[in-house]
């Protein structure tokens, strides 16, 4: 087990205890985090100790107070716990018809994005960082386009918008694991874009069906692309991905 998940389970466990809860098994999906059921309606969230995009994950589930995403139970800054209310039955929306997942995803994507400010992190303050790592084959063509345009600053954003982080809860739909920013709305549209995780975002006529409907939800098209490229270049995007990006511009 990564040191940092051990860590993250100690956290989770001193939270537990101390907060009166019995922890159960942790969830598979996690990956720089420890989640587990916290009794049947709650679960407990420690992000890494060095993960430091979910920064203000609870500050977020706070603001939306359960419109369009689990709520917020209780959390303590100083370990990073989280108590958030549980999605149940819980599946995501990854196994979905395309026409039905894109719906929901419109649908509570347009309910997160809310006008908003401290203590949320301006993305322009973080993206040049992450756009001087590693260079891929995105990188110069994300350089241009990011120089190109200031990021908007008046939008909370979820971060790590996709279909993995969107369950079932009851008869309707939550969000879950925000990367919270303060930025463009178009910024949350490319990781729905090459997700679910078996799904490579080679299918042109399908990526510009998914691009439509964030259009007809209000974004602005051009923006949606130029995120996609900037975020595709640091995100790992694949060779066909990127060939699919480029031929956009
Ligand atoms: N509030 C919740 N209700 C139900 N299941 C949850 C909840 N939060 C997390 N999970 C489950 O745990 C998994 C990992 O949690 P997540 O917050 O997405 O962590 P990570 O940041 O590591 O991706 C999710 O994919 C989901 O299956
Ligand atoms: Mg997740």
């Amino acid at each position: 087990m990564p040191v940092d998940l051990m860590r993250a389970k100690a956290a989770a466990q001193r939270a537990a205890a101390e907060w009166g809860l019995e922890l159960g098994r942790p969830f598979p999906l996690a990956r720089y985090s420890y989640v587990a059921s916290a009794g049947d309606d709650a679960v407990l969230k420690v992000a890494w100790e060095d993960d430091d995009e979910s920064l203000h994950e609870p500050e977020a589930l706070a603001l939306w107070a359960g419109d369009g995403a689990v709520r917020l139970l209780r959390s303590d800054p100083a370990t990073r716990a989280l108590l958030e209310e549980r999605a149940l039955p819980g599946d995501d929306i990854a196994s979905l018809p395309e026409e039905e997942s894109l719906a929901i995803a419109v649908q509570i994507a347009t309910r997160l994005w809310r006008p908003a400010g401290a203590p949320f992190r301006w993305i322009g303050d973080h993206v040049p960082r992450w756009l001087d790592g590693d260079e891929s084959e995105l990188t110069e063509l994300a350089r241009d386009l990011y120089a190109s345009f200031e990021p908007g600053r008046a939008w909370l954003v979820h971060g790590d918008f996709h279909h993995h982080n969107i369950l079932r809860h009851g008869d309707r739909h939550v969000a879950i694991d925000p990367k919270p920013y303060l930025g463009d709305r178009e910024y949350d549209v490319p990781s729905f874009l090459w997700n679910p995780i078996a799904y490579e975002m080679t299918d042109r006529a399908q990526t510009e069906r998914r691009i439509a409907a964030f259009v007809d939800a209000g974004l602005d098209e051009h923006r949606i692309r130029a995120w996609t490229a900037i975020r595709g270049a640091y995100l790992g995007a694949t060779a066909e991905e990127a060939a699919l990006i480029r031929s956009w511009f």
